[in-house]
């Protein structure tokens, strides 16, 4: 088994249901989990929710309800949406969870025994829907910078020695150039440290909704300090000798959302530092999406229901279309049309008729039977199907060291333009009454390089390229990235399953005429 691969999306507020930019994130994370997987690593997955802080309490206020039990109800839509989207998470962490708040609480002990947090006073702007402290000078018109509220807030605080770690974490920016990706965000992060640090308010006494501060239980730990853990204690944190701890740690990817990268790549690091923890390898900021150039608001009535879109479009084709769409770590644009002309064109007509117009024609003319070659491949077959074995070698940097999404699947649809184009070039119908056995070998080129596309479409559209496979008759155990090689070639003469369609063509709800 090659190196581990450990990689956790942001655990989310259950204070409002999941929605297209959380299950994004999920989704991103689960494309290079799945990836790492068949490539032969140990993968640990994590997601979960973070259920502590003053926005969850001040909502379970409102609903009547205590914050346990709105948290223990809440949490749970977040764990549906994982079986509707096929996210293969290895673990769902809830910061109520007792492993986790024994691992918060050790790990603040920690940071007071080396001197690290102080108690004082604090006198600030706090916004709760961020659950972020601001100065008088971030405040732009009198919100926070990211447009929430802000509250005058003045209370008795612990303090972390933020400001002792300005020229570490510099030092380790500099030594480390992949550690903030993609670029843009990591010269954001670097100017946003080099413009000073200040010591961070890590306690709260102004509501009851969190971890107790060990020794002084009028405090509630601050509620990112308490997130944050949530990397280490999934991984049996303070335990430092449990298997997952010693496999996993330090993270490969943290996948964030560009407006909580400041979170993950400041306050994380120097809270590791502080502890002498190793720090995760990269930190990756992605983009949002917006709903037709608007920003996604629930006051703008603009939330777009993962549930409905899954429902109307398909799991596959909301996958295949959210990757696609935007080059990973830009901001995408979310609207029904976009997703409409991709699925039907590149999931219907260009992957779609591919696989749909050879099993057909070799169910037909080659008795249900995948085609046997019996005279020898010529030269443009053996470049297309070498290009489909090696073309792994080119994705594999991309997603691994990158994480490069898009790109990935840009490249497994150049490989399909090939094939269709050799279908064309080929015209297997018209080899079929002239030259049957030159009809047995193009057909069959075609369905290896369908089995290699099958392959590497597994983490994108997990169950489509399932049915790709069942069709050539793949057996589930040859599924691997091991299994991309022409030794592990179809079998001539082996039966395959009757050719179904496997991406309808959408109707345009509102214009059908148009499709
Ligand atoms: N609870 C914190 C994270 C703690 S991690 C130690 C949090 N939760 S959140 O539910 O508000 O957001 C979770 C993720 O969803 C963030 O990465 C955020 O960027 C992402 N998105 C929320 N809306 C989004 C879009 N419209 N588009 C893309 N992603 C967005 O922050």
């Amino acid at each position: 088994m090659s190196k581990p691969y450990y990689i956790t999306t942001p655990i989310y507020y259950p204070n409002s249901d999941p929605h297209i930019g959380s299950v994004y994130t999920t989704l991103c994370c689960d494309v290079l989990a799945r990836f790492m997987r068949l490539d032969g690593h140990e993968v640990k997955f994590l997601t979960g929710t973070d259920e502590h802080g003053q926005k969850i309490e001040q909502t379970a206020t409102k609903l009547g309800k205590s914050p346990q039990e709105f948290v223990d109800e809440a949490s749970k839509s977040f764990r549906n949406v994982l079986a509707v989207y096929n996210l293969s998470v290895d673990d769902f962490i809830r910061t109520t969870e007792l492993r986790h708040k024994r691992g918060v609480q050790h790990f603040w002990e920690l940071l007071e025994k080396k001197g690290y947090i102080y108690l004082g006073s604090y006198a600030g702007w706090y916004a709760v829907r961020d659950e972020a402290f601001y100065t008088e000078s971030d405040l732009v018109d009198g919100k926070a910078p990211t447009g929430a509220p802000v509250e005058w807030v003045e209370e008795p605080s612990y303090f972390f020695k933020l400001s002792a770690f300005q020229d570490k974490l510099l030092e380790y920016y500099a030594s480390h150039p992949d550690f903030i990706a993609p670029l843009s965000r990591r010269n954001e992060v670097l100017s946003f440290v080099k413009g000073g640090l200040k010591d961070l308010s890590v306690s709260r006494t102004s509501f009851k909704w969190g971890i107790p501060v060990p020794g002084n239980e009028s405090h509630v730990i601050y509620v990112w300090l308490d997130a944050l853990m949530n990397y280490l204690t999934a991984l049996g944190y303070p335990d430092r000798e449990k298997r997952d701890y010693t496999t996993f740690w330090p993270a490969d990817v943290h996948m964030v959302g560009k407006d909580i990268l400041r979170f993950h790549a400041v306050y994380w690091p120097a809270f590791l530092m502080a502890a002498d923890l190793p720090l995760p390898k990269k930190i990756f900021a992605h983009g949002w999406w917006t709903n037709k150039g608007q920003k996604i608001s629930k006051s703008l009535g603009n939330v777009i229901d993962p549930y409905e879109i899954a429902e109307t479009y398909g799991v596959d084709q909301v996958r295949y279309f959210l990757i696609r769409e935007v080059p990973f770590g830009n901001d995408g644009d979310y609207s029904e049309e976009a997703l409409i002309s991709r699925v039907n064109s590149q999931l219907s007509n260009e992957l779609g008729n591919l696989v749909q117009r050879t099993l057909s024609m070799v169910w037909k003319n080659c008795e249900e039977k995948m085609p046997s070659p019996s005279i020898p491949f010529e030269e443009g077959d053996k470049a297309l199907m070498k290009k489909a074995y090696s073309l792994i070698e080119d994705i594999r940097p991309l997603l691994q060291k990158d994480q490069a999404l898009s790109k990935y699947v840009d490249l497994l649809w150049q490989l399909v333009g090939d094939a269709n184009r050799y279908v064309d070039t080929q015209a297997p119908w018209a080899l079929r009454k002239n030259n049957p056995p030159r009809m047995e070998v193009v057909l069959y080129t075609l369905c290896e390089v369908i089995r290699v596309l099958g392959i590497l479409l597994q983490p994108l559209i997990p169950a489509s390229a399932a049915k790709i496979l069942d069709q050539l008759g793949v057996p589930e155990q040859a599924r691997t990235f091991k299994n991309l090689e022409a030794v592990d070639a179809l079998k001539p003469g082996a039966p395959i399953q009757e050719p179904q369609g496997i991406f309808p063509r959408l109707n345009d709800v509102r214009n059908p005429e148009t499709c």
